[in-house]
């Protein structure tokens, strides 16, 4: 079974694309969802619109009628409808808020149903709240029941959606959960604006999420700000001593609430979306994760590379404002499928024999090309987050295992037929977010930058700048949203790190390591690379004359 075929068993290609031009069709991979009836759902919505509509639909028409069943006015069948009206409009407008403002990732379908899912939790935890809040104003009664109703904790929603999401959403989700526990608890406009103060403070709280007690800040802040809003409240509303004390009690009691149902949520929503939250990713990327550490064991090569793409990934990500996390965890595990043969990849060949030499090119490039197929299946049994596991087929896209193309050419057997570059190709897709593409540059940049033997500032950056260029003409970021700038700007922060590691030091005196190396003419603002090659690197670099430049294509088997 061919590797695309694995990887696609529900590929759905366009018409007309070309595979001979590197133009692959986007497949949409049979691998990205399990096969739980979560699952299943995300992968039977996958490109039809219409099922997250009836699904959100669903879910406003349920939250309607929980709004419903709790109401200070008098309840039947017109004031119900009236209310689901009122609902799926507030719902409604969160949706095309999201729609229209939000990038591509964001309105995926499965992202819809999480905030959808994040929404319906919250207002069924506030309606069996209101069930005990009842029964406590019974049992103290000379407590206002309204002042009990400042203890619902009405920033939930927006604290998850910050760490899920992002601030933006999470500001558009606190509106439409605080006009719907509005609805469902009081008629008083104190409370909306209370729990829209309390909402939008939970949204921005949070910053950047470092660890899981992150909650417990956001809580504070929201505590911080429902005090606030109560004191300011007493000139406006007139509210007596005793009304403000149970407001400030009520308050801080609130702010508890979001940090104990946000932290004990989270992970249940991050397992049941697969979700890859800034908390996940920072688990994920300990070094004692046992799929890192097999890493290290099996393949210290790889794992030393990919640390390295860490480095690099994460300082470009950052110099363009995408995911340095993501960028930093999706390098840690971007060739983990090399465990499974690690002799075969060069950086992991201590004893200087190359297993390939005794292969065929096809057969060699079949091996090479399936650590993209062998580490999808590892990442999927270890449970990592989709997001994760996309990177590791996107990071080589559709580009041609060269060294083998060129080896399987040069030494063509007229009886075996024509060469078919097509047969030397990794299957895809394209990356399809810019910290994929991040990957991929950093992939090829790091493995080549490892032949340079004297690596000067000069030769970095025509290294660099080869290598993006050619990635770019290859039509390899046709798919994801980088642009131009962003391009010279990820080649600047490739460089800076390169720089920084290959660093010149003084020689230590004593010691002449450098010994027997041949001292090279440096030639200013070049940064020629395969001219200067060493012998034993010669190999690994392939150049060809494209558009009358000389640019560095991949390296046979070190960059795959
Ligand atoms: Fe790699
Ligand atoms: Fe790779």
């Amino acid at each position: 079974m061919k590797i695309s075929q694995w990887l696609g068993a529900e590929a759905k290609t366009k018409k007309g694309n070309d595979t001979k031009t590197g133009t692959k069709p986007t497949i949409l991979p049979a691998y990205r969802y399990r096969l739980s009836p979560m699952g299943q759902l995300f992968r039977t919505s996958e490109g039809r619109p219409l099922i997250p509509l009836v699904v959100v639909l669903v879910l406003g028409v349920i939250i309607g009628f929980v709004v419903a069943s709790y109401r200070p006015y008098p309840f039947g069948p017109i004031s119900t409808l009236a209310i689901l009206i009122l609902v799926l409009f507030v719902l409604g407008t969160l949706y095309f808020y999201v729609r229209f403002l939000e990038t591509r990732p964001t309105i995926s379908s499965k992202n819809i149903y999480l905030l959808g899912t994040v929404i319906l939790l919250a207002i069924l935890i506030f309606r069996l709240q209101l069930v005990i809040l009842s029964s406590l104003h019974q049992t103290f009664p000379f407590i206002p029941l309204h002042s009990f109703y400042y203890t619902i904790p009405v920033a939930l929603g927006s604290v998850l959606l910050t760490v899920l999401f992002n601030a933006r959403t999470a500001f558009g989700a606190a509106v439409a959960v605080s006009i719907i526990t509005t609805l469902m608890v009081t008629e008083e406009i104190s409370f909306l604006l209370y729990g829209i103060v309390g909402a939008m403070v939970g949204a921005f709280s949070i910053r950047r999420t470092q660890e899981r007690t992150v909650f417990y800040r956001a809580g504070f802040w929201v505590a911080l700000a429902n005090v606030c809003t109560v004191i300011v409240f007493v000139p406006i509303y007139g509210w007596t001593a005793s009304t403000l004390v149970y407001g400030l009690i009520a308050s801080l009691v609130n702010g508890v609430l979001v940090a104990l149902f946000a932290s004990t949520l989270l992970p249940v929503l991050e397992y049941l979306f697969e979700t890859a939250t800034d908390l996940k990713l920072l688990e994920l990327s300990n070094l004692n994760q046992p799929l890192l550490k097999q890493l290290m064991k099996t393949a210290p090569g790889t794992y030393h590379h990919s640390l390295m793409l860490g480095e690099l990934a994460e300082a470009a990500s950052e110099a363009i404002g995408a995911n340095p996390l993501l960028c930093r965890v999706g390098a840690y595990y971007h060739d983990i499928g090399k465990v499974r043969k690690p002799a075969y990849f060069i950086e992991n060949q201590m004893d200087a024999m190359n297993r390939h030499d005794k292969l065929s090119p096809s057969l060699s490039s079949l091996i090479v090309v399936s650590h993209v197929k062998d580490g999808i299946e590892m990442a999927l049994e270890h449970r990592l987050p989709p997001t994760i596991v996309d990177l590791i087929p996107q990071h080589h896209g559709t580009r041609v295992v060269t060294y083998f193309y060129e080896k399987a050419k040069d030494s063509q057997d007229p009886d075996l037929g024509e060469v078919k570059e097509e047969d030397y190709r990794y299957p895809g897709p394209k990356p399809q977010t810019r910290e994929a593409a991040i990957l991929m540059l950093a992939d090829a940049v790091e493995a080549a930058a490892r032949t340079l033997t004297d690596p000067t500032p000069a030769r970095i950056k025509g290294l660099v700048q080869r290598i993006v260029n050619t990635i770019f003409t290859e039509g390899q970021l046709s798919e994801c949203d980088l642009t131009l700038k962003d391009l010279h700007q990820i080649g600047n922060a490739f460089v800076r790190v390169l720089t920084a590691i290959h660093h010149h030091r003084v020689d230590y005196p004593g010691y002449r390591f450098e010994e027997g190396r041949k001292k090279e003419g440096e030639k200013k603002g070049d940064g020629d690379t395969d001219s200067k090659l060493p012998k034993e690197d010669a190999g690994r670099v392939v150049t060809t004359k494209k558009g009358g430049g000389e640019d560095v294509i991949r390296l046979g088997e070190t960059e795959q």
